[in-house]
């Protein structure tokens, strides 16, 4: 068995292989001076079980094309099989058509990877769990809400906790924090009356002195969960408190969550942190190589992966 990665998030990589007691494959990936990819893997693969991994976050196009360069390395290279690890994987929000005359990008990236060489993927909290329908090849999608009720039952919570989706989309999620923890369970409702109209934030639930754990795949700009946590304080939650499968906080998000009524947030490792996330005094890291470590062993040993989540 090889493990292997490219930039995106080279520390988890290290952390994954930790575990593993499994070294990273020697490989290089560099730039040529246009900016082009260029791989090259320092050992012999051939006829391993390889395990590439790259998440598809931030700078999105650069660490696609790197995981896409390096499955061709590795397919040129006589690998056995090769499995691309995404621990997040990007694009994943484009996954319908929204309106006319727009892409399904996610579809679009499955097929890369897939034509690009992978034997299988693995993956964590994909957007729509329907994403795994657009590789035609075996996809592992794992979840993060273990580890993440691992965490949640560390912490000193009151016992007045609530489980809470941010929006109608992740009800789904929230609801199987909220069976987990034994709690009751509420729902941000989004909603402009006419377009145009500002929005209006419906809590459905119960909320009044509760401590609100809001739950949901992504946290990108900040704005679904900083606003979610303004109205539930509204309707008279103690505290509000956020767990989040991928970290992608792009721009001001950091600065938006610092300055928010958000109590703290936690999110996973799946992204690269950057230095304001692991400045900031209200936001987490919890990691997910231990979890990423035992579905590498079972997929190489053919034994099952959804034990993981029992
Ligand atoms: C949307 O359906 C996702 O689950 C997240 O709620 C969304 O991507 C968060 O984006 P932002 O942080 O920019 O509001």
């Amino acid at each position: 068995m090889k493990l292997i990665c490219g930039n995106s998030n080279s520390a988890l990589a290290e952390a994954i292989a930790a575990h593993m007691q499994v070294p990273l494959a020697q490989c290089n990936v560099r730039r040529f001076a246009d900016e082009e990819v260029f791989v090259e893997i320092q050992e012999n693969v051939r006829g391993d079980d390889v395990y590439v991994i790259q998440s598809t976050s931030y700078p999105a196009n650069d660490n696609l094309m790197e995981l896409l360069v390096l499955i061709d390395a590795l397919r040129r290279s006589s690998s056995g099989r090769i499995t691309a690890v995404i621990p997040y994987f990007g694009y994943a929000r484009q996954d319908r058509k929204s309106s006319p005359r727009t892409p399904i990008t996610a579809k679009l990236v499955a097929n890369m990877i897939t034509q690009a060489g992978a034997d299988r993927v693995l993956t964590m909290d994909l957007h729509a769990g329907q994403i795994q329908g657009f590789f035609d090849i075996p996809t592992d999608n794992l979840y993060a809400l273990p580890e993440i009720g691992k965490d949640i039952q560390k912490q000193k919570f009151r016992d007045n906790i609530m489980a809470v989706s941010p929006d109608v989309g992740g009800v789904v999620r929230a609801r199987a924090l909220a069976k987990r923890l034994s709690t009751g369970l509420a729902i941000v409702d989004k909603r402009r009356d006419k377009p145009g109209s500002s929005e209006v934030m419906n809590i459905i639930g119960d909320v009044s002195d509760k401590s609100c754990l809001l739950v949901d795949d992504i946290i990108d700009s900040g704005g679904t969960i900083c606003n979610a946590a303004t109205a539930l304080l509204e309707k008279g939650a103690a505290e509000v408190f956020a767990y989040i499968s991928h970290g992608v906080l792009s721009g001001k998000a950091v600065d938006r969550i610092n300055s928010s009524d958000l109590t703290s947030l936690v999110i996973t490792d799946s992204i690269c942190a950057t230095e304001a996330v692991t400045k900031s005094s209200k936001i987490r890291t919890i990691s997910v190589a231990p979890m990423f470590a035992q579905a590498i062993t079972r997929i190489a040993n053919g034994e099952s992966v959804s034990i993981l989540f029992e």
